[in-house]
């Protein structure tokens, strides 16, 4: 498996073994930046395997190159929110140490619901950490400081100490720069000391592209404008149609799932099948079929039946 985690290649939740291709304990670096800290911690902790999650698809470029250069192998970094990984990758009780160098702070009150370390966070990190696992926390913020405290003492699963912090974790990117400016650090370390009584289950991983078949003439469409379709959990974003050839067309859509902390931007098609008319989801750029990309099918496919077509059988 390559160092960049692909829906298409991995089991909900991932298989550790299959996954690093050797036994380890299992660290997590949340919101790894340019990636430097996992190169520390892979010349620290060799026997660890490391997985790493990042929101930021730019950033996740640069880490991959700068793990490729140093020669880190058993690390794997994942483009997405942490709610999500910890959920559908990281097997229950399997994560030894959580890293969390320098979150966003969302400094202003009315953006606070953004802020990573809140109680519901704290709830599924406790089913997803060994007995004793541990996650750590630096930041150069002291009111996202006592909050993140707050919070994981209010979650009731953790012990939370504030020693000096390692002095692995002042290397980060973000550390050389608050140190520039002279700023603090402040450090927590979380415990876990019980489990959330909710298990958090994976999604199930389905390998079928949601579709319909449709019978009838493909109608010339008129001028495309972008839709969104809202439904319960998320909405999809249609931004652009084009032509497929010889006949048929792609569609670019954005489908935001916020209750499942996930953002995708997937294909849709409609061409000529030897059933009749395919409508569906494109097997193009790793899609992971969910409740939402099930729904922007369903839309595409409203859209064409209102346009005359005939459905024929349908499996979203
Ligand atoms: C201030 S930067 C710190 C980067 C790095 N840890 C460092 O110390 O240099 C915060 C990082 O967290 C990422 N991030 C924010 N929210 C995230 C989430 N929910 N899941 C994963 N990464 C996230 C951002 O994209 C950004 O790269």
């Amino acid at each position: 498996m390559g160092r960049l985690l692909r829906f298409s290649e991995m089991t909900f939740p991932l298989d550790p073994l299959a996954t690093f291709g050797r036994e380890g304990p299992l660290f997590l670096e949340i919101g790894f930046g340019d990636g430097r800290f996992l190169v520390t911690l892979h010349r620290r902790y060799p026997e660890a395997n490391l997985l790493g999650v990042e929101a930021a698809a730019a950033s996740v470029a640069r880490a991959l190159r700068r793990v490729v250069r140093e020669g880190v192998g058993p690390v794997r970094l994942f483009k997405g929110r942490a709610g999500f990984a910890l959920r559908n990758l990281v097997p229950p009780r399997s994560l030894q140490v959580v890293y969390v160098n320098f979150p966003d702070p969302w400094p202003k009150s009315r953006h606070a619901g953004r802020r990573l370390l809140q109680v519901p966070f704290f709830w599924l990190l406790s089913t997803r950490l060994a007995d004793g696992g541990r996650l750590l926390l630096t930041t150069d913020h002291p009111d996202y400081f006592d909050f993140a405290v707050a919070e994981g003492q209010r979650s009731g699963l953790f012990a939370v100490t504030t020693p000096s912090p390692p002095p692995e974790v002042l290397t980060t990117k973000y550390a050389e720069k608050w140190r520039a400016r002279g700023r603090r650090f402040f450090h927590a370390v979380f415990t876990k000391v019980a489990e959330a009584m909710k298990a958090f289950p994976p999604l199930p991983k389905e390998e079928t592209m949601p579709h319909a078949i449709l019978s009838g003439e493909l109608p010339l469409l008129g001028p495309f404008t972008k839709e969104v379709h809202a439904f319960p959990g998320g909405h999809a974003v249609f931004l652009e149609r084009t032509v497929r050839e010889p006949e048929g067309y792609y569609y670019l859509v954005r489908v935001e799932e916020e209750a499942l902390e996930l953002v995708q931007e997937v294909v849709l098609e409609v061409r000529k099948s030897t059933h009749g008319l395919y409508a569906g989801l494109k097997r193009f750029g790793d899609p992971l079929v969910t409740p939402g990309v099930r729904r922007a099918v369903a839309a595409l496919v409203e859209g064409l039946l209102a346009a005359g077509l005939r459905l024929e059988k349908r499996s979203y």
